[in-house]
């Protein structure tokens, strides 16, 4: 037969929904996951049924089933409290039966959500009614011990949710196994709320009072993302059945998300964003290959089409649902890009305000002082950052403050500490935490001169990063994925100085840096690894020559060379000793710091005994980069001899990075000009140069704007301090520079790296990709 078996019609006796005696009728309705629904026309009533299949089966899938049908009363229940408009009203039920009676919501009134779509019916005031409402049951289930408790169905959701769709789709893509693996195990060990499990356009009905939920069935104390990852990947999907109305369903995807995303409250927007961002790919992929494919995707050339696009996303993970939208449509997906890399206005939280500021002198690697600040907020959290220091500075950058007098050579920090104490603290105390825009505004307007030569550029980037910190840490989040919120994080590619020379080794040879960049390797661990045998036998070749000093200011060999060629030369011999191909595996870079040999018009090459002309060094520069696998020259020319930049960038340009450091002073103003005048096409930025993070970001905006491949750098001088790392892999800037691989202020940096791409678990890009073509073009 097809209706209730007697049991049942004798609960709804028992609960007055059936007359005694009376013999209902009874209508089978489309069933759930795992459900009998049945229409009961009684006398007095008429409303749902909904019980466990009752097949034959063994004891523990009839204990599962009856669990999911117990669970769905608790989940229409509750929510039936917080709003009764947004499920249909629960009658009556008995957990042993695995049954229970609820309020009938006839075709006539309610139609599904799914339904109005395939009729090509798209609102997009839907969508975001739809967003409003789930983020407010999120939010009511949140962060409770009773819900936990209540909606420990965790197996279940394993059972109906991972299983089918994550696991079973890693068993069919064995590529991409190891993320949809670990994205299944993020989703089962995120426990903020109670999540319904099953949101999609089918189990919406849309009514005179707005969207009604049915079918919680998979409703879990987890991850709320999965339920936004779900219900978004259907309208993702949807644009394939419905291609007429792909705009519509577009914005219904931007409404929902949207809605949602303001209203969250249990936690940071961005941190739901990201984990939604990256399930939609992999559920994308599911709804093709895993094991409950859409029934309208039929045709298989859309069916590669959405295994394309989900696929190079989950290789790529990207980090917030609009994002997904935009690789959906085609669109570039890119890094922060122009919206500001550090603007996060979702997460400026009203009554979270700066409550102390501290400096104190502490000390960086060459033994000098240096400025350390520390950031309170009114919540506890905090943050604290150094600020390093340069020795072949450029004439434009942020000004140190330093105290001048006979201690420390002149070098104190004692006025720098002090304005942060006295003028600093007062104007940033009671400001909005994390709006770092306005704290980095409030800086540069406080000092009031073009290079922060008042307050002190030591003095403010330090306050800016330890600002910055303190977000992070209140947004509970690691800096770098902070950062990411909008865009992509990538890990950089590394550029590591084997020789140092100018100004950090006492001139030795002319040229302050000879590098490598690693290109051949795959991942930042390769990179390193990579390095270290180059390095050790730089070490052994220099050692066996009886030219070795020690170590540079930057922890790279101070050697003693005769001249820049005999330094490539053994560069070359180093890559080849650690069993590298020169070029391929391990290419060069080298910082040529002209400003450094600038002598009036001319550059003096004291260590070799000559003179150039802007013209010569130019020639001179290109010479080497013919002769050597050199794929990256920085200040070939002085910071003032914008025409031997031109002539230099005109000349190699096209097949050489040329990075402006000295000559561009992570200043926006000035890559706009040199992006305008063809002077350079790539950036160092250091935000010590710029003085604040904001000015960093804008720095590295403009470099982007002019399409320039950006490097973030740290100092000469430094310390223990890491921010620079997170600013590079969560601003997505494809490589790093912090000098060698030995001294613990450098493999700080580099050791943080590595920590992050272990956080990251190959979900980030690594490198920079045009540097790869540079070489082999
Ligand atoms: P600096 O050198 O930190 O001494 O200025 C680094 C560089 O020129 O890249
Ligand atoms: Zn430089």
């Amino acid at each position: 037969m097809n209706g209730p078996e007697p049991d049942i019609i004798d609960f709804l006796r028992r609960v007055g929904l059936v007359a005694p005696g009376e013999q209902p009728d009874v209508e089978r309705l489309p069933g759930g996951v795992s459900s009998d629904i049945w229409v009961v026309r009684a006398r007095q009533h008429v409303f749902c049924l909904k019980r466990a299949l009752p097949r034959l089966r063994v004891a523990a899938e009839w204990l599962a089933d009856t669990l999911r049908n117990s669970t769905e009363v608790a989940w229409l229940s509750r929510v039936a409290r917080l709003n009764p408009d947004a499920v249909p009203k629960v009658l009556a039920s008995d957990p042993a039966l695995g049954v229970f009676a609820m309020e009938y919501l006839p075709p006539s009134d309610y139609e599904s959500w799914k339904t109005r779509l395939a009729r090509g019916e798209v609102s997009v005031e839907t969508a975001a009614h739809v967003g409003r409402q789930l983020a407010a049951i999120h939010s009511s289930f949140a962060q409770s011990a009773t819900s936990a408790a209540e909606f420990n169905t965790g197996s279940a959701f394993h059972a109906l949710r991972l299983e089918p769709y994550l696991l079973a789709t890693a068993r069919v893509h064995r590529d991409l196994a190891p993320v949809l693996e670990s994205l299944a195990e993020r989703t089962a060990s995120t426990k903020l709320t109670v999540a319904h499990g099953d949101v999609s356009p089918k189990n919406i009905l849309l009514g005179s009072r707005g969207p009604v939920f049915l079918d919680a069935e998979c409703a879990w104390f987890g991850d709320p993302a999965f339920d936004l990852a779900f219900c978004l990947n259907h309208l993702l999907l949807k644009t394939v059945w419905v291609p007429s109305c792909e705009a519509a369903l577009v914005e219904s995807f931007d409404a929902l998300a949207g809605s949602y995303l303001r209203d969250v409250d249990w936690e940071p927007a961005g941190a739901v964003n990201h984990r939604a961002a990256t399930l939609l790919p992999a559920l994308l992929l599911a709804r093709i290959d895993g094991k409950s494919p859409v029934e309208y995707l039929t045709e298989e050339s859309a069916k590669n089409d959405v295994r394309r696009k989900a696929r190079a996303m989950l290789q790529n993970l990207p980090t917030s649902v609009t994002e997904v939208r935009s690789a959906w449509l085609g669109n570039a997906v890119g890094g922060p890009g122009l919206v500001g890399p550090v603007r996060r206005p979702g997460l400026i939280r009203p009554g979270l305000l700066i409550a102390q500021v501290i400096g104190r002198r502490v000390w960086d690697s060459r033994g000098r002082p240096t400025v350390e600040a520390e950031i309170v907020l009114s919540n506890g959290a905090w943050g604290r950052a150094i600020a390093p220091s340069g020795a072949s500075t450029g004439s434009n950058e942020a000004i140190e403050l330093r105290d001048g007098g006979a201690p420390f050579g002149g070098l104190g920090v004692d006025r720098a500490v002090r304005n942060i104490a006295v003028e600093i603290a007062p104007a940033l105390r009671g400001m909005p935490a994390m709006d770092q825009e306005a704290i980095d505004r409030r800086l540069v307007e406080l000092d009031g001169t073009p290079q922060k030569a008042r307050l002190g550029g030591n003095a403010t980037v330090a306050v800016s990063m330890a600002a910055l910190h303190a977000s992070a840490a209140a947004a509970g989040e690691p800096l770098w994925r902070y950062l990411a919120g909008g865009g992509s994080p990538t890990l950089p590619m590394p550029m590591i100085q084997i020789f140092g020379g100018g100004a950090h080794a006492g001139r030795r040879v002319d040229v302050q840096d000879f590098l490598i960049v690693p290109i051949g390797a795959a991942t930042f661990d390769g990179a390193m690894a990579m390095t270290a045998e180059v390095y050790a036998a730089a070490g052994r070749i220099m050692a066996d020559r009886g030219t070795l000093h020690g170590v540079a200011d930057e922890g790279g060999w101070w050697p003693d060379f005769s001249s820049t060629v005999q330094a490539l030369d053994t560069l070359v011999k180093a890559i080849e000793r650690a069993g590298l191909k020169p070029g391929i595996d391990a290419a060069i870079a080298i910082d040529v710091a002209a400003s450094q040999l600038r002598h009036g018009t001319r550059y003096r090459f004291a260590a070799e005994g000559r003179e150039l002309t802007s013209r010569e060094l130019v020639d001179a520069v290109l010479q080497w980069c013919r002769q050597y696998p050199i794929i990256s020259v920085e200040d070939p020319l002085a910071e003032d001899d914008g025409d031997g930049m031109r002539l230099f960038t005109g000349r190699a340009g096209d097949r050489l990075q040329v990075i402006g450091d000295d000559y561009l002073v992570t200043s926006a103003a000035r890559i706009a000009a040199a992006a305008q005048s063809r002077a350079c096409n790539a950036v160092l930025l250091k935000p010590n140069q710029a003085g604040t993070v904001t000015e960093t970001a804008a720095a590295l905006a403009a470099a982007r704007a002019a399409g320039w491949n950006t490097i973030i750098s740290a100092r000469s001088g430094e310390t223990e301090d890491v921010t620079i790392v997170h600013l590079a892999v969560g601003w997505g800037v494809g490589q790093l520079k912090v000098g060698s691989f030995a001294r613990g202020e450098r493999t700080a940096k580099w050791n943080e790296a590595l920590r992050i791409e272990e956080a990251l678990a190959g979900t980030a890009p690594f490198g920079e990709p045009r540097l790869r073509r540079l070489t082999t073009a």
